[in-house]
Order: structure tokens, then C-alpha cells, then sequence
């Protein structure tokens, strides 16, 4: 463990990622902060509208180091920065990842899940790494010092089963500027799912349709993720009906699929029809 230079790679950068134009103007001005101080970055947005894959383009595009850390699963501070350990009887401090991270100039830090910390506590060392001194002493490990050019992106999801960001306590949200990101428009969702799984724009649209009546939904709206339209997509691409890729990838009866494919007036073809209660051996 005392090597992590494979934790801090440069990721590689992900083809047909699409972001609003005024998103990525603010990215390059993040970039030229970053070079005055160390940057803070809130990045909000429902489940899977393509947050961390922002986090680790913005890493992959300007040549920096990643390194990711799950806060929604810490129990206490200092839970991050290393912990005791017993070895031939005696006591050791092993250093963890994220101190060396903090420390390698110009490492992007992703803190996912920032809202949703098991215990409060354990964003309290976090706090003075994110506040204008930007350094945490440790008895183990002295004085640590953020590194130059360091940019810290914290993302949390939103959406009816997670909580807002009104619960991030206030002043760490202070020191965050803030960046929402949604679900892509249709036009550029369609696109996507063509330029990735090669599956023709007609299909595409069609998914994106049926995504978006059931995300918008009113009486139960259901969320279908940019993630989860590509895996529908993707089993198109190996022969699926839509409908079948839809019931096979949500959990969803029959009966409402088929009730917005009609309303749709997409035509159920004919390798669909009455398919679905027939048994066979497997
Ligand atoms: N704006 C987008 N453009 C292209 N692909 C996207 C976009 N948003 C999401 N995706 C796809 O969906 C997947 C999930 O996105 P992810 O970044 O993990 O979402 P989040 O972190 O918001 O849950 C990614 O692997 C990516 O391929
Ligand atoms: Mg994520």
C-alpha cells in the first residue's frame, strides 16, 4: 500500500461526452483559478447525468492526476487520511491515499457523495483542506499542506430518494462554486446513444422518447439515467426488440411499456407480439 502511483493516473479521456457549452466555458475558468489557488467545485445532478464522468473528463483533458473517495461511506474524520495498524506486535500509522492526493500538484479530487457522510464528523478534517488555509495537521503525519493547482470536485445526487443540497451544511457549501448538470436535451441524448453503441438515429430517438415519457412521467415518474438509456441502447445494438431492452433493463411491468410505446405510436413489430408469456427451456 505504500506505493499509489497507480491510484494517480491521468485518466483517459471518454469519447461523445456532451456538456452545455456554458459548463465547459466555466471549466476552462476553473482551470485558470486553480492556478492562482486551490479550486472547489459542487458538482450537483440526478443519478447518472454524467457527474463523475465530468470529474475525470475535466482530469483526462487538461492532463492531471484523478484520485476518487466515496465520503457518503465515512464514519469518522481522519477516516481518509490513514489509520493504525498492528504489525509483529507493534503499532503502526499506514498513510492513506487521499493525503498523498492533496499533496501531488495538480491532482483533481473527486469527493463523491459529500452529502451523505455516516457520521457529520467525518468531514471535519475535510473542512480545513477545503477552507482558505488549506492545510491539516496531523498528529501522525505533522503538517499537511494542499499542493498547488489542486481542484477538489465534490458531487452529490439529487433527486427523490437522496437528499438536497440543503443539507450539505452551510459553510462548506460556502466555499463551493457550483455546478448543475441535467440530463441531456433529446436531440443531443440521441446522438450519444448512436455515436456509442452504433445503433441508427431512428432507434436512438425512439429510446430517448420512451425514456423521457417515462421520466416525465406525472403520476410515477421513472428514472431512466443517461447510464441506463446507453445500457438500453447497447442490448438494441445485440439484437433486442426496444420494448424487450426497456423491460430488461427497469423495473418495469409490461403493461406501462406498452401503454407509451402506444401513445408513442411506435409500432410494436412483429417478433414482440405476444411474446412475453411464452415458456422455454433454458
Ligand atoms: N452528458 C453525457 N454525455 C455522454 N454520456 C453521458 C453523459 N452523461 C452520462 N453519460 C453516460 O452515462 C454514464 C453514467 O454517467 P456518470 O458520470 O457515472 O453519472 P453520475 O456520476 O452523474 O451518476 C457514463 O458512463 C456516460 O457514458
Ligand atoms: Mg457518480
Amino acid at each position: 500500500m505504500s506505493n499509489f502511483e497507480d491510484s494517480l493516473a491521468v485518466p483517459k479521456p471518454e469519447e461523445n461526452f456532451f456538456l452545455p457549452q456554458h459548463v465547459i466555458e466555466n471549466l476552462e475558468r476553473i482551470k485558470i483559478l486553480a492556478k492562482r489557488h486551490p479550486v472547489n467545485i459542487l458538482v450537483t445532478g440526478k443519478q447518472g447525468c454524467g457527474k463523475s464522468t465530468m470529474v475525470r473528463q475535466f482530469a483526462a483533458r487538461n492532463n492531471r492526476p484523478i484520485a476518487v473517495f466515496q465520503i457518503g461511506i465515512l464514519s469518522e474524520p481522519g477516516q481518509l487520511f490513514g489509520e493504525h495498524r498492528l504489525k509483529d506486535g507493534e503499532t503502526y500509522y499506514q498513510k492513506f491515499l487521499f493525503p498523498q492526493a492533496i499533496q501531488t500538484p495538480g491532482c483533481v479530487i473527486h469527493l463523491e457523495e459529500i452529502n451523505r457522510p455516516e457520521n457529520p464528523k467525518a468531514l471535519n478534517m475535510m473542512f480545513s483542506v477545503l477552507s482558505e488555509d488549506r492545510k491539516v495537521w496531523m498528529d501522525e503525519l505533522g503538517l499537511i499542506n494542499v499542493a498547488d493547482e489542486v481542484v477538489f470536485f465534490a458531487t452529490l445526487n439529487e433527486g427523490e430518494e437522496f437528499v438536497g443540497t440543503e443539507m450539505l451544511d452551510a459553510a462548506l457549501r460556502d466555499r463551493f462554486y457550483v455546478t448543475m448538470l441535467d440530463y441531456l436535451p433529446p436531440e443531443v441524448e440521441t446522438n450519444v446513444l448512436h455515436l456509442k453503441t452504433g445503433i441508427d438515429e431512428a432507434d436512438a430517438l425512439t429510446i430517448v422518447n420512451i425514456s423521457n415519457k417515462l421520466r416525465n412521467n406525472t403520476q410515477e415518474p421513472i428514472v431512466v439515467s443517461t447510464r441506463h438509456s446507453l445500457m438500453i441502447a447497447e442490448m438494441v445494438a445485440v439484437g433486442s426488440s426496444t420494448k424487450d431492452a426497456f423491460i430488461n433493463s427497469l423495473q418495469l411491468s409490461r403493461d406501462i411499456i406498452e401503454s407509451v410505446l402506444l401513445s408513442l405510436h411506435v409500432e410494436l413489430g412483429m417478433t414482440d407480439k405476444g411474446r412475453g408469456n411464452h415458456y422455454q427451456t433454458y
